[in-house]
Order: structure tokens, then C-alpha cells, then sequence
């Protein structure tokens, strides 16, 4: 019954930051530089990832990226996201949120919706439904979409990666990577109170300069003097 436990997670006190956005959008460095400049302010920050973020997750986030659900079809492979966004909510974020900590996510459900939607066209419907019993109340209070044209994302994506091998959703073609793009932003654009847009082919600095510019705004402003 860890769905219901993850929907009746209490109010958090912390407050809870994602990171969504395309491949090689530069999401990871950016999250290091937030939770370094929250760190610097003298506030408890946790870094995370998803899939992933608690053991659990880590070993069904080896399942998914090695594309061994793939088969299954996008409704599965979103339900196994969930299966693993669940564990790391009670293992990891829904514990440091009630000690007062912030968290720092590098994706979160806004990767189902987006990732496994455009791969499969499912209806907002069954997306809407997983996310309130993965999720509950264990909404992000700020997300931080990373946009960059799925050409330059895949391009920056592949010099990373070097030698190694694609992984399963880099692997997909490039109106995939197109149709995440436009999901992404359809989603920021619905949801602005919670997301803020950010131009990711500026310079690192630059976009650094932003989020740390929306933190302050947004959260930091009302929380902590
Ligand atoms: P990762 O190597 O962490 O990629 P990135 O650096 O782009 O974040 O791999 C995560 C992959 O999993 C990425 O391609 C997006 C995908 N994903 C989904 O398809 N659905 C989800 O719900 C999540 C969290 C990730």
C-alpha cells in the first residue's frame, strides 16, 4: 500500500525543487550549482535523480534505461517510473521535505508525462490518474524546464557520452525528441506557478544566474529571511 502511503504524505515543510528538460539540456550541472548556493545560504539541501534516488529505485532505474521494459509497451514503463518514484518519495524525498531539508530532483513526474506520453500517446487521463496515487501530495513547489532544441540537446547528449552506448530514450529518433520538447513546454505553459522556462542555450553561468534569480523569487523570499 505504498501509493496510498505516498498520497497521504503530510504537508511538507521543506520545500521541493525539479529539474525536467530534454537529453543534454545540462540539467545535473545545474542542479549542483542550486543545491551549492542553497548549501552556501546555510540551508539543508538533498540532491537527487529519477529514476533512481534510493536503492530501490537505483535498481529498477537499471531495468528501465537498459530498455529490457521497453517490450512491455508505455503504459508499463510509465507504471514502473511510478513504481520507483513511490519508493524514493518514502525512502528519501518525503522524509528530508518533514525534517524542513529542501530537494533537489534531476527529473521527476514530469518525465512520465512527457517521456513516456510522447512515446506512446497515452491519455492525459491515465497520466493524470498514475501521478495522484504516485505522487499525493509530494508536488514539486518549483520546476525548472531546461528548453534547447532536440538537435543541439542530442548533440551536447552525445559528446557526454563519448564511446558508451546510447541509452534507451536517446536512442529514439529525432520527432521523439521533438514531440518531448513541445510536451514539455505544453506543461510549463500549463502549470506557471509552478515552472519556469529556461532558455538552455545560454551559457552555463547564465543559466545559473536565472535559477538561482527564480529561487530566491519564488521560494526563498517567503520561507527564510
Ligand atoms: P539519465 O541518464 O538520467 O538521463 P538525463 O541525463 O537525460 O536525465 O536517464 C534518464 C532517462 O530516463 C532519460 O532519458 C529520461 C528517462 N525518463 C523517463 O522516460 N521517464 C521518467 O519518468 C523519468 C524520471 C526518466
Amino acid at each position: 500500500m505504498n501509493s496510498e502511503k505516498a498520497a497521504h504524505t503530510p504537508a511538507p515543510r521543506g520545500r521541493f525543487i525539479t529539474f525536467e528538460g530534454g537529453e543534454g539540456a545540462g540539467k545535473s550541472t545545474q542542479v549542483q550549482r542550486l543545491v551549492a548556493a542553497l548549501q552556501a545560504r546555510g540551508i539543508e539541501t538533498v540532491a537527487t535523480r529519477e529514476p533512481g534516488g534510493s536503492p530501490n529505485a537505483e535498481a529498477l532505474r537499471k531495468v528501465l534505461l537498459s530498455g529490457l521494459v521497453a517490450p512491455l509497451g508505455p503504459a508499463a514503463e510509465a507504471m514502473i517510473f511510478c513504481a520507483a518514484r513511490i519508493d524514493h518519495i518514502d525512502n528519501l524525498i518525503a522524509p528530508a521535505l518533514a525534517r524542513g531539508a529542501f530537494v533537489v530532483c534531476d527529473r521527476f513526474a514530469d518525465s512520465t508525462r512527457a517521456y513516456q506520453g510522447a512515446l506512446g500517446k497515452l491519455s492525459d487521463q491515465f497520466i493524470d490518474g498514475l501521478e495522484r496515487v504516485t505522487i499525493g501530495d509530494t508536488k514539486p513547489d518549483l520546476t525548472f524546464m531546461l528548453d534547447l532544441p532536440a538537435e543541439e540537446g542530442l548533440a551536447r547528449a552525445g559528446k557526454r557520452r563519448g564511446a558508451e552506448a546510447v541509452d534507451r530514450f536517446e536512442a529514439e529518433n529525432i520527432d521523439f525528441h521533438r514531440a518531448l520538447r513541445t510536451s514539455f513546454r505544453a506543461i510549463a505553459e500549463k502549470n506557471p506557478q509552478r515552472c519556469v522556462l529556461i532558455d538552455a542555450t545560454r551559457t552555463m553561468d547564465e543559466i545559473a544566474a536565472d535559477i538561482w534569480h527564480a529561487t530566491e523569487q519564488r521560494l526563498l523570499l517567503d520561507v527564510r529571511a
